[in-house]
């Protein structure tokens, strides 16, 4: 069966975002999917399309600028295309000291992971208000909750998504527009990340999700308006750990971690 209505997401050709177009076409939702060019975005679009009966518009485009996302914006209304869900996916993730850190890449990397999900949401926030009752999904992460050594940037993107999430779904909710906030651990997503996962300590590897997991439970948490989606026992039971362990402890360990660190190369 399929309906008028379209669900956007953002960074689809590949990763989580990939896993959710499927879980969202499984569903039988249309979906406008927006990658980086040269993605494979055809090829996925050509897939869903034929398997689960939905139609899809797919757009490549570099989202790391607002003109870009001004131009999206414009192409979606230029199709005639009403937006019900929309979630905001695509997200760098870097890894290093912070005085290693090249400095373009850290700007690039708020503007993307921070700036480029606030004006898209601004952008359709009228066609949500239309199609109420609807639902923004923003991709945080478990960085979002803990001080993670060498993710100080991206921790901090992922905060403010959690952060904004909560306060916007508080405004939102008289216009029946829900807002949630889905905060994956390490999650297998691509081939480098896969053998990086490997090497993790035994607690984090026994947290690492298969993408496709965690995409229907944050689809199902997005159609049930659910507020913060913490995919996983073992991630739900390093909440509870951070909510009981004294601050001390918590430090002791992150400079446990910090040590450990020290040796490894930038961006491992
Ligand atoms: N992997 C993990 O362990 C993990 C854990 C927690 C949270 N997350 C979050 O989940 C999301 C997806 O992560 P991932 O691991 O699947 O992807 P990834 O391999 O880190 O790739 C980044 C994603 O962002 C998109 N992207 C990157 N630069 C872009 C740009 N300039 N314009 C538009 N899109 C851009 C890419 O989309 P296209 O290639 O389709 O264009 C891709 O989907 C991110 O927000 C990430 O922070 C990931």
């Amino acid at each position: 069966m399929k309906t008028n209505y379209f669900t956007l997401i953002t960074g689809a050709s590949q990763g989580f975002g990939k896993a959710m177009a499927i879980e969202c076409a499984k569903r039988h939702m249309n979906l406008v999917l927006v990658s980086l060019p040269n993605t494979g975005l055809n090829e996925l679009t050509d897939v869903l399309e034929k398997n689960y009966n939905v139609s899809i518009v797919s757009i490549e485009m570099d989202l790391g600028t607002s003109e870009n996302c001004n131009s999206l914006f414009e192409k979606v209304k230029k199709e005639q295309i009403s937006i019900k869900y929309f979630i905001n996916n695509a997200g760098v993730l870097s890894r290093g000291f912070f005085k290693d850190l090249d400095t373009n890449y850290i700007l690039d990397q708020i503007s993307l992971n921070i700036c480029t999900p606030t004006l898209l949401i601004k952008l359709f926030l009228n066609d949500l208000k239309q199609n109420a009752p609807s639902g923004i999904l923003n991709v945080g992460s478990m960085a979002s909750f803990f001080s993670l050594p060498k993710k100080q940037v991206y921790g901090g993107t992922k905060a403010y998504l959690l952060s904004f999430s909560r306060s916007l779904r508080r405004e939102l909710q008289p216009d029946n527009i829900s807002v949630s906030v889905v905060c994956p651990g390490a999650m297998n997503t691509s081939a480098a990340l896969t053998y990086q996962n490997r090497t993790v300590s035994w607690g984090t590897r026994m947290s690492i999700m298969n993408p496709e997991d965690v995409a229907k439970l944050a689809i199902d948490g997005l159609l049930k308006g659910k507020e913060v989606i913490v995919p996983g026992i073992v991630n739900q039971f390093f909440m509870l750990l951070n909510s009981i362990l004294p601050k001390p402890v918590k430090d002791k360990i992150i400079a446990v971690e910090i040590n450990k660190l020290k040796g490894e190369m930038l961006y491992s």
